[in-house]
């Protein structure tokens, strides 16, 4: 077992999505360090998988909170809950997050609205409730997942860059509004990456997902929990996401979009990436009865 940082038993972090992909590996990065943590995504039986594996390797304190954050009302639930338990949250990690591929004409606007509530909305409801009592308190630390998408418009992939632009200009507003406050806000632009996201958003045989190379989770996870500790207010994970995103401030929206679509497009390469190598985005889809190639639900 890891020696433990007792100090930090008192601190809290909060994240969503903590059972797959980058939520899992800041989960583990936080008990490493001897945080007490609350986590959060749909599965209750992953969040248990996940709690007693970092209970039993770290010897922290684990809440498990199974909330759907498609529903509006979920953030305040959430908020609520960790209230009642008399929880003080001293870090929040908004990572919850998913996109579907496909023409936005084409694809069920329950589905593109549900996700504008995931990404967006719920996240700043989240924001909103704990950044006041962080504030209050004068101490606090807030990591946003955002997206090199959010720079550039993706067709086929549209409303989910939109969201990401929102992250990235919405953390960078609060970011300055909250300065002498002791709260921090941090955004995190990664890369593509090798986690469940692909799955979830019928992405799989994209060229972006077939054929680029793509950025493992921990690395991603490592740059971002640096960031936030040292209280930056935004952090691009990764040489090539670095380059895209210098790229993409170059260029007109017009021509990041024909750019992006080629990334989009169906891959026709036999032997591509077909499915994850993370083990927790394996888990993630066992979880929900899933496995690749079928993308019947999400
Ligand atoms: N992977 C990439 O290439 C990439 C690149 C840039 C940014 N991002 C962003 O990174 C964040 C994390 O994604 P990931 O790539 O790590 O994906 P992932 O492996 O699919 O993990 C997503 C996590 O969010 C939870 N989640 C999904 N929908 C939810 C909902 N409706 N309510 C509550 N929890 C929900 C999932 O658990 P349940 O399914 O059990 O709810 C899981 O724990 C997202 O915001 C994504 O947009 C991803």
């Amino acid at each position: 077992m890891p020696v433990i940082n007792v100090n930090n038993r008192n601190q809290y972090a909060l994240i969503t999505g903590a059972t797959s992909g980058f939520g899992y590996e800041l989960a583990k990065l936080f008990a490493k360090d001897g945080f007490s943590l609350v986590i959060v995504a749909r599965s209750q039986e992953r969040l248990q998988e996940v709690t007693d594996e970092l209970k039993q390797q770290y010897n922290i304190e684990v809440t498990p909170i199974s909330s759907d954050l498609f529903r509006p009302t979920a953030a305040k639930e959430i908020y609520d809950e960790v209230r009642t338990r008399g929880i003080v949250v001293n870090y929040l990690v908004n990572d919850a997050g998913q996109g579907e591929w496909g023409r936005f004409i084409d694809i069920d606007l329950q589905r593109s609205l549900d996700i504008i509530q995931l990404n967006i909305c719920s996240l700043v409801a989240l924001t909103k409730y704990f950044a006041t009592d962080m504030a209050a308190r004068g101490d606090g630390h807030i990591l946003q997942l955002g997206s090199e998408a959010g720079k550039a418009p993706m067709p086929l992939l549209s409303v989910y860059a939109a969201t990401k632009a929102f992250v990235i200009s919405f953390s960078a507003a609060i970011s300055n509004e909250l300065e002498g406050t002791g709260v921090n806000v941090t955004v995190l632009l990664p890369g593509a990456s090798d986690t469940d996201f692909f799955h979830k958003a019928n992405m799989e045989y994209t060229k972006a997902y077939r054929e680029e190379s793509l950025q493992t989770p921990e690395d991603v996870a490592h740059d971002g929990y640096e960031a936030l500790m040292s209280g930056e207010s935004r952090v691009i994970s990764g040489g090539k996401t670095k380059m895209h995103v210098y790229m993409a401030n170059l260029l007109s929206d017009e021509t990041n979009a024909v750019n992006m679509r080629k990334l989009m497009e169906p891959s026709e390469k036999e032997d591509g990436r077909t499915a994850s190598g993370h083990s927790a985005s394996h888990k993630e889809r066992e979880s929900i009865g899933r496995e690749s190639g079928d993308l019947k639900e999400r």
